[in-house]
């Protein structure tokens, strides 16, 4: 039963990590490795059982492979998960001991935040490993969720130039489902640009420090996101948002957001946007920023490149839209197959014997 789970995304690798002495409860998976070593975010959170945890890691690092694909990164798909309450259950000694498990799989697997882990974790699994991006120290990149925010901010008004004729978000409305990490940088650009945004999260702290940051924010309650009335709808919480609840509640003319797996179905319900006359900016597209910054880390740490890079999602964005449009199809379509064509191309340039002195790059 877990071969099949494992099987049905084509993942090349699960690992089950257990350290009773921490209370580590950890799963890594390797989705696939053909552009490079899997690289994705360690999620800790307090999973219902096993098997939704599995589930999640799985969904997860199958959605990276596309990700680094589709941004043109040398980089593979993966993504951890350590089920527990990252508010009450963390520890130095379960970082270090994750660490240690990320050293043993000996590079096939690069670690970074995501939910529920910040920068300082990442720096107690540094202690034990060197598989691990977005630290601070030795000349990292640190928190990602600036660089998410950066790139949804220009794949944002990619989208906006198609639908509403200009890249401008000066006066549009736009609606964002969370105040976190990348919400709250994001709110940021949109404020200083004079778009009018409409926030939410369900930690009342969260939202106040928003508002008090920035300009024309107003606040309504977690439900009430999806009937606001907004151009934009902006998913910036967990996944799933976009679902047969909500679907119809939708204002907006453009979805476009941080959060990772924001459809609930992904064609049925990118079917369902695209009916409903709403223009789907797929999310592993527009929230490569993160990714793309911790990739430069593992280059050699430039800021400037890391932006330059980001800023590029606008045009990432622009030929998917251009692309569906073209080929009559869903946005999440016309980035898939984008994405794989780029992951068998290379596959099969690096299948042919060059000698001994085989290139080694991340
Ligand atoms: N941080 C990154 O660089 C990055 C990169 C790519 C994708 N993402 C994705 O973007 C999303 C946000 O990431 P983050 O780092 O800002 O996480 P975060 O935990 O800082 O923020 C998420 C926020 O959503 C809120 N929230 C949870 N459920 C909610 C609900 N039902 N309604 C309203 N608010 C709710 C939480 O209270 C929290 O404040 C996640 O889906 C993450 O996977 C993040």
């Amino acid at each position: 039963m877990i071969f099949d789970s494992i099987q049905q995304r084509d993942h090349e690798q699960v690992i089950f990590c257990s350290d009773k002495d921490s209370g580590l409860k950890a799963i890594i998976a390797i989705h696939d490795t053909t552009l490079g070593p899997a690289l994705g975010g360690l999620r800790m959170w307090p999973y219902n059982n096993d098997e939704e945890a599995l589930e999640d890691v799985l969904r997860l690092s199958h959605g990276m492979t596309y990700k680094a694909s589709i941004s043109g990164l040398n980089l593979g798909g993966g993504k951890a998960v350590i089920i527990g309450d990252p508010r009450s259950e963390k520890s130095e000694a379960l970082f270090r001991s994750f660490g240690r498990f990320v050293e043993g799989i000996g590079g096939r697997y690069i670690t970074a935040e995501d939910v529920g882990t910040s920068v300082s974790d990442m720096e107690w699994i540094r202690l034990e490993t060197k598989f691990v991006a977005g630290i601070r120290s030795r000349g990292g990149s640190g928190d990602p969720s600036p660089f998410t925010a950066y790139g949804v901010y220009h794949g944002m008004k990619a989208a906006c130039k198609k639908v509403f004729g200009s890249d401008s978000l000066e006066g549009k409305k736009i609606a964002v489902q969370g105040a976190g990490n990348v919400a709250r940088y994001l709110v940021g650009h949109l404020s200083k640009e004079g778009a009018e945004t409409i926030i939410t999260d369900i930690y009342d702290e969260k939202v106040a420090q928003v508002v008090a940051e920035n300009k024309n924010v107003s606040v309504v309650e977690p439900d009430e996101i999806y009937d606001v009335d907004c151009d934009v709808f902006s998913p910036a919480a967990l996944g799933g948002s976009v679902n047969d609840n909500t679907i119809d509640r939708i204002k907006a003319k453009i979805v476009a957001g941080a959060a990772n797996n924001q459809l609930k179905d992904e064609l049925r319900h990118a079917q369902g946007l695209k009916e409903r006359g709403i223009l789907y900016v797929p999310d592993y597209v527009i929230n490569a920023g993160g990714l793309i910054n911790v990739y430069v880390e593992l280059e050699g740490y430039s800021e400037a490149r890391a932006l330059h890079m980001t800023e590029n999602i606008y045009n990432i964005v622009e030929s998917i839209i251009n692309r569906a449009e073209a080929e009559n199809t869903l946005t999440v379509v016309a980035s898939n197959r984008l994405a794989e064509q780029r992951v068998n191309a290379l596959g099969k340039i690096h299948s042919r014997y060059v000698g001994e002195t085989e290139r080694k790059e991340f």
